[in-house]
């Protein structure tokens, strides 16, 4: 068996099937480039966080679908009807989740550099919780909030911990400054947590929680950092209640991802949960749930992009397997962050006696569109279809119609 390989995608008589489907066929049905999403696949991520909270925590748990990662109405419905809620971070995103059935109480609205006008859309969805990500954003929030007289306006505080983790400097969403040196505008600075709470109760709003968020696609290497801003997060939680706030929930955020690379070790989940609940429990704290933000987490492998192989192409000793597709377009992660890896399999003949060194080159007026450089695999023919793994999160939702190239067709099967 692949390392890659899960109940989603797999590998029968040396084709990809997806979902138990043959890849070519979908390939064939719906036209390439095509994103696949698998339902089976999500349903069962999301059954694992949610058994582990029914494990090893007395309080119930609020898993919050980043929808960011993928905000595809099929899967906003399918997490739905499981129980989720939602992370969303613009007032579109609010819309979206309403339209796909999300209830208001469900919804945690995390701006950041939020403006009058999405505080207006996010004040009049009553019953939502919007995330303070500023002491200095409570102004404007106070002038909006006249706008509506009479509502209880529910608020939390998100706050920076110090400590940030991510696969990436631009990943990284909390401490002081990134791994490149880039000051991190998230979250409100932990001497001024007390005081965004004081404040929003005197302007009016009702405080419910406490937020943080580390950073996206930790691996196990992380673990360590991030027990210790779980404990960080505690602390500030009893501090935060001892004050005269007692929370109704502490959000832990998002930040776990699927294996994206064979070298890296898997970020243990299960035991996270475990950790933070545990911590929560020995703090004595009166939160009557605990939330978590996974996007990529419960997306990321649920996704493939397929592309068609035009044809092949050698120039001074490169060989390029030139696709029917552009990253920009359709997986911009590894034109986006260098770092970013999506492990490319040919679906129309997985292993093969001629290995190669392909770069899989898409179809844009930039060197940086490449899918994978130089990655060994059996020389492509024209007419194969390629697959560009873990590209369910980040991936539709951050593309764009560079070169006027349309983004492609999402199927969820
Ligand atoms: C506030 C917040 N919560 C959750 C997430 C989801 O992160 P991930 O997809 O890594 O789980 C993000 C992503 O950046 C975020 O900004």
């Amino acid at each position: 068996m692949n390392w890659w390989e899960t109940e989603f995608v797999s590998v029968r008589g040396n084709r990809l099937q997806i979902a138990g489907r043959e890849a070519a066929e979908l390939a064939e049905l719906y036209g390439t480039p095509l994103y696949v999403y698998g339902k089976d696949r999500i349903l069962e991520l999301y059954a694992r966080l949610d058994d582990a909270f029914a494990q090893h925590s007395a309080l119930p748990a609020r898993i919050c679908y980043a929808m960011k990662a993928n905000p595809h109405r099929g899967i906003l419905r399918l997490l739905r009807k499981r129980g989720a809620w939602i992370d969303a971070v613009s007032p579109c995103e609010v819309e979206t989740a309403l339209k796909a059935g999300f209830p208001a109480e469900r919804i945690l609205f995390t701006g950041t550099s939020v403006s009058r006008a999405d505080l207006r859309s996010v004040f009049a969805v009553d019953g939502l919780t919007v995330n303070i990500d500023a002491a200095e954003q409570l102004d404007l929030m106070s002038e909006v909030k006249r706008e509506f007289p009479g509502q209880t306006i529910r608020v939390s505080v998100r706050w920076n911990p110090g400590i940030g983790r991510g696969f990436n400097a631009k990943a990284i969403t909390a401490g002081k400054r990134s791994s490149d040196g880039t000051p991190i505008k998230f979250g409100v600075e932990a001497k001024k947590v007390i005081d965004v709470f004081t404040r929003a109760r005197k302007l009016g709003f009702r405080p419910v929680g406490l937020h943080q968020h580390l950073g996206s696609g930790w691996v196990r290497e992380d673990f360590g950092k991030v027990q210790t801003a779980v404990d960080r997060m505690v602390r500030k939680a009893r501090e935060v209640e001892k004050a005269g706030f007692p929370l109704e929930f502490i959000d832990f955020g998002g930040g776990f991802g699927p294996r994206y690379l064979k070298s890296r070790g898997v970020f243990p989940v299960e035991d996270y949960i475990a950790y933070l609940s545990d911590a929560v429990a020995k703090a004595g704290l009166s939160a009557k749930a605990l939330a978590i933000e996974p996007g990529k987490y419960l997306v990321g492998d649920a996704g493939v992009l397929l592309l068609g192989v035009e044809y092949v192409k050698e120039s001074y000793g490169n060989i390029f397997a030139c696709v029917d597709g552009g990253t920009f377009n359709t997986v911009p992660r590894p034109a986006i962050y260098l770092s970013a890896h999506h492990e490319i399999v040919n679906a129309s003949r997985i292993d093969g006696e001629s290995q190669a060194r392909i770069t899989v080159a898409g179809n844009l007026c930039e060197t940086g569109d490449v899918f994978g450089r130089e990655r060994s695999m059996p020389l492509p023919r024209s007419g194969d279809i390629l697959a560009v793994l873990c590209a369910g999160a980040y991936c539709r939702s951050m593309a764009s119609n560079f070169n006027m190239r349309e983004i492609p067709r999402e199927i969820l099967v």
